[in-house]
């Protein structure tokens, strides 16, 4: 089973290497089954080969929820109201996010993540488009609670966390991070967030798995990354990407699967895989209405409003932060 941890800031050896990288790519494959946290798919490599598959006929969702947050700005204007703080959990996208400011007239956008890089970038392409909106970038863990800037201190705040990257965690890691974002967001607060939807397994995995291969390069390339970056032997050529669907946990896993009995190094350490073994590298969790409903209370949320695309493939949940209140 995949497993997962909060984000943790970077941490460099004398030779540059990526100490939390090491050690979860070592505590994970000593593992059984083995398995490599899906946050390290991310290298520059990674983040570019996964651009690459947002535009990939058979991955639906960032096309859905583009259409989504392109249709219903009425909805949110009335929903959402005018005035709000917007704090994007992660770099905003540079097509999402706007769609959603032009629609509900905030006070401030406040961009969080951990890579500065992605964030000033981000943060200066969106106050290049609205010239006017004070944007507030902050560097920082969202897996924590976040202190936001003084400047939106008094102002009601809008969290967008969009991309159903809420369906890469499993159920509990998902639920800490609700309850997390809503101390940071704090009182009277608005989520917004993105959940991708339980269809047909055909559709699903046919996401997770194009015809032109472009997600097994990404998959594929956590093992390239491992060789390069942990003085990793591992024979990339003797392991296939995996895509299939569990059923039970209403998800997609990916997978790297040995395809005959290989043995290699990872930063000194060695190990070997039977064939038919795999390293599982990532969930992604699929949600119908009652699912979300549920981990958005669970997670300190209240549910307001739900959106999907025409094509019933991809859900936008307007949440309220649930009030203390008595029983029931
Ligand atoms: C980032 N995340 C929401 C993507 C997903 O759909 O789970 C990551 C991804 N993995 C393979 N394709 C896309």
């Amino acid at each position: 089973m995949g497993s997962e941890q909060g984000l943790k800031l970077v941490r460099l050896d004398e030779d540059g290497i990526d100490l939390n990288f090491r050690d979860d790519v070592l505590a994970g494959l000593r593992q059984d089954p083995k398995a490599v946290p899906a946050r390290w798919f991310y290298d520059e490599a990674g983040s570019r080969l996964f651009e690459e598959i947002t535009r990939l006929p058979e991955y639906y969702p960032t096309r859905a929820e583009k259409e989504i947050l392109s249709t219903r700005g009425a909805e949110f204007a009335e929903l959402i109201g005018p005035g709000r703080a917007v704090v994007e959990f992660g770099s905003g996208s540079s097509v999402k996010t706007p769609l959603l400011l032009r629609a509900i007239d905030p006070a401030a956008y406040v961009p969080l993540d951990i890579s500065g890089d992605f964030l000033r970038a981000s943060a200066a392409e969106l106050a290049a488009k609205f010239p006017g909106l004070p944007v507030y970038p902050v560097e920082a863990d969202f897996n924590r609670e976040v202190e936001l800037p003084g400047a939106v201190a008094g102002m009601p705040k809008l969290g967008f966390f969009p991309g159903s990257t809420i369906g890469n965690m499993v159920a509990r890691t998902a639920v800490d991070l609700l309850r997390v974002m809503r101390a940071t967001l704090g009182e009277n607060s608005q989520l917004l967030i993105g959940m991708d939807l339980i269809k047909d397994v055909a559709v699903l995995e046919a996401a997770y798995d194009d015809a032109s291969g472009v997600t097994a390069r990404f998959n594929l390339n956590l093992a390239v990354r491992i060789n390069c970056e942990l003085g990793g032997t591992i024979p990339v050529d003797a392991l296939r990407h995996v895509a299939r669907w569990n059923d039970d946990y209403a998800r997609i896993e990916m997978h790297l699967e040995a395809t005959r009995p290989i043995a290699f190094e990872v930063a000194g350490e060695a190990f070997a895989m039977a064939a038919g073994e795999t390293i599982h590298t990532e969930n992604s969790h699929k949600f119908d209405r009652r699912m979300a409903n549920v981990l958005l209370l669970a997670g300190g949320w209240t549910p307001v409003k739900r959106w999907t695309d025409g094509e019933g493939r991809f859900s936008l949940i307007l949440a309220d932060a649930t009030r203390p209140r008595g029983a029931p």
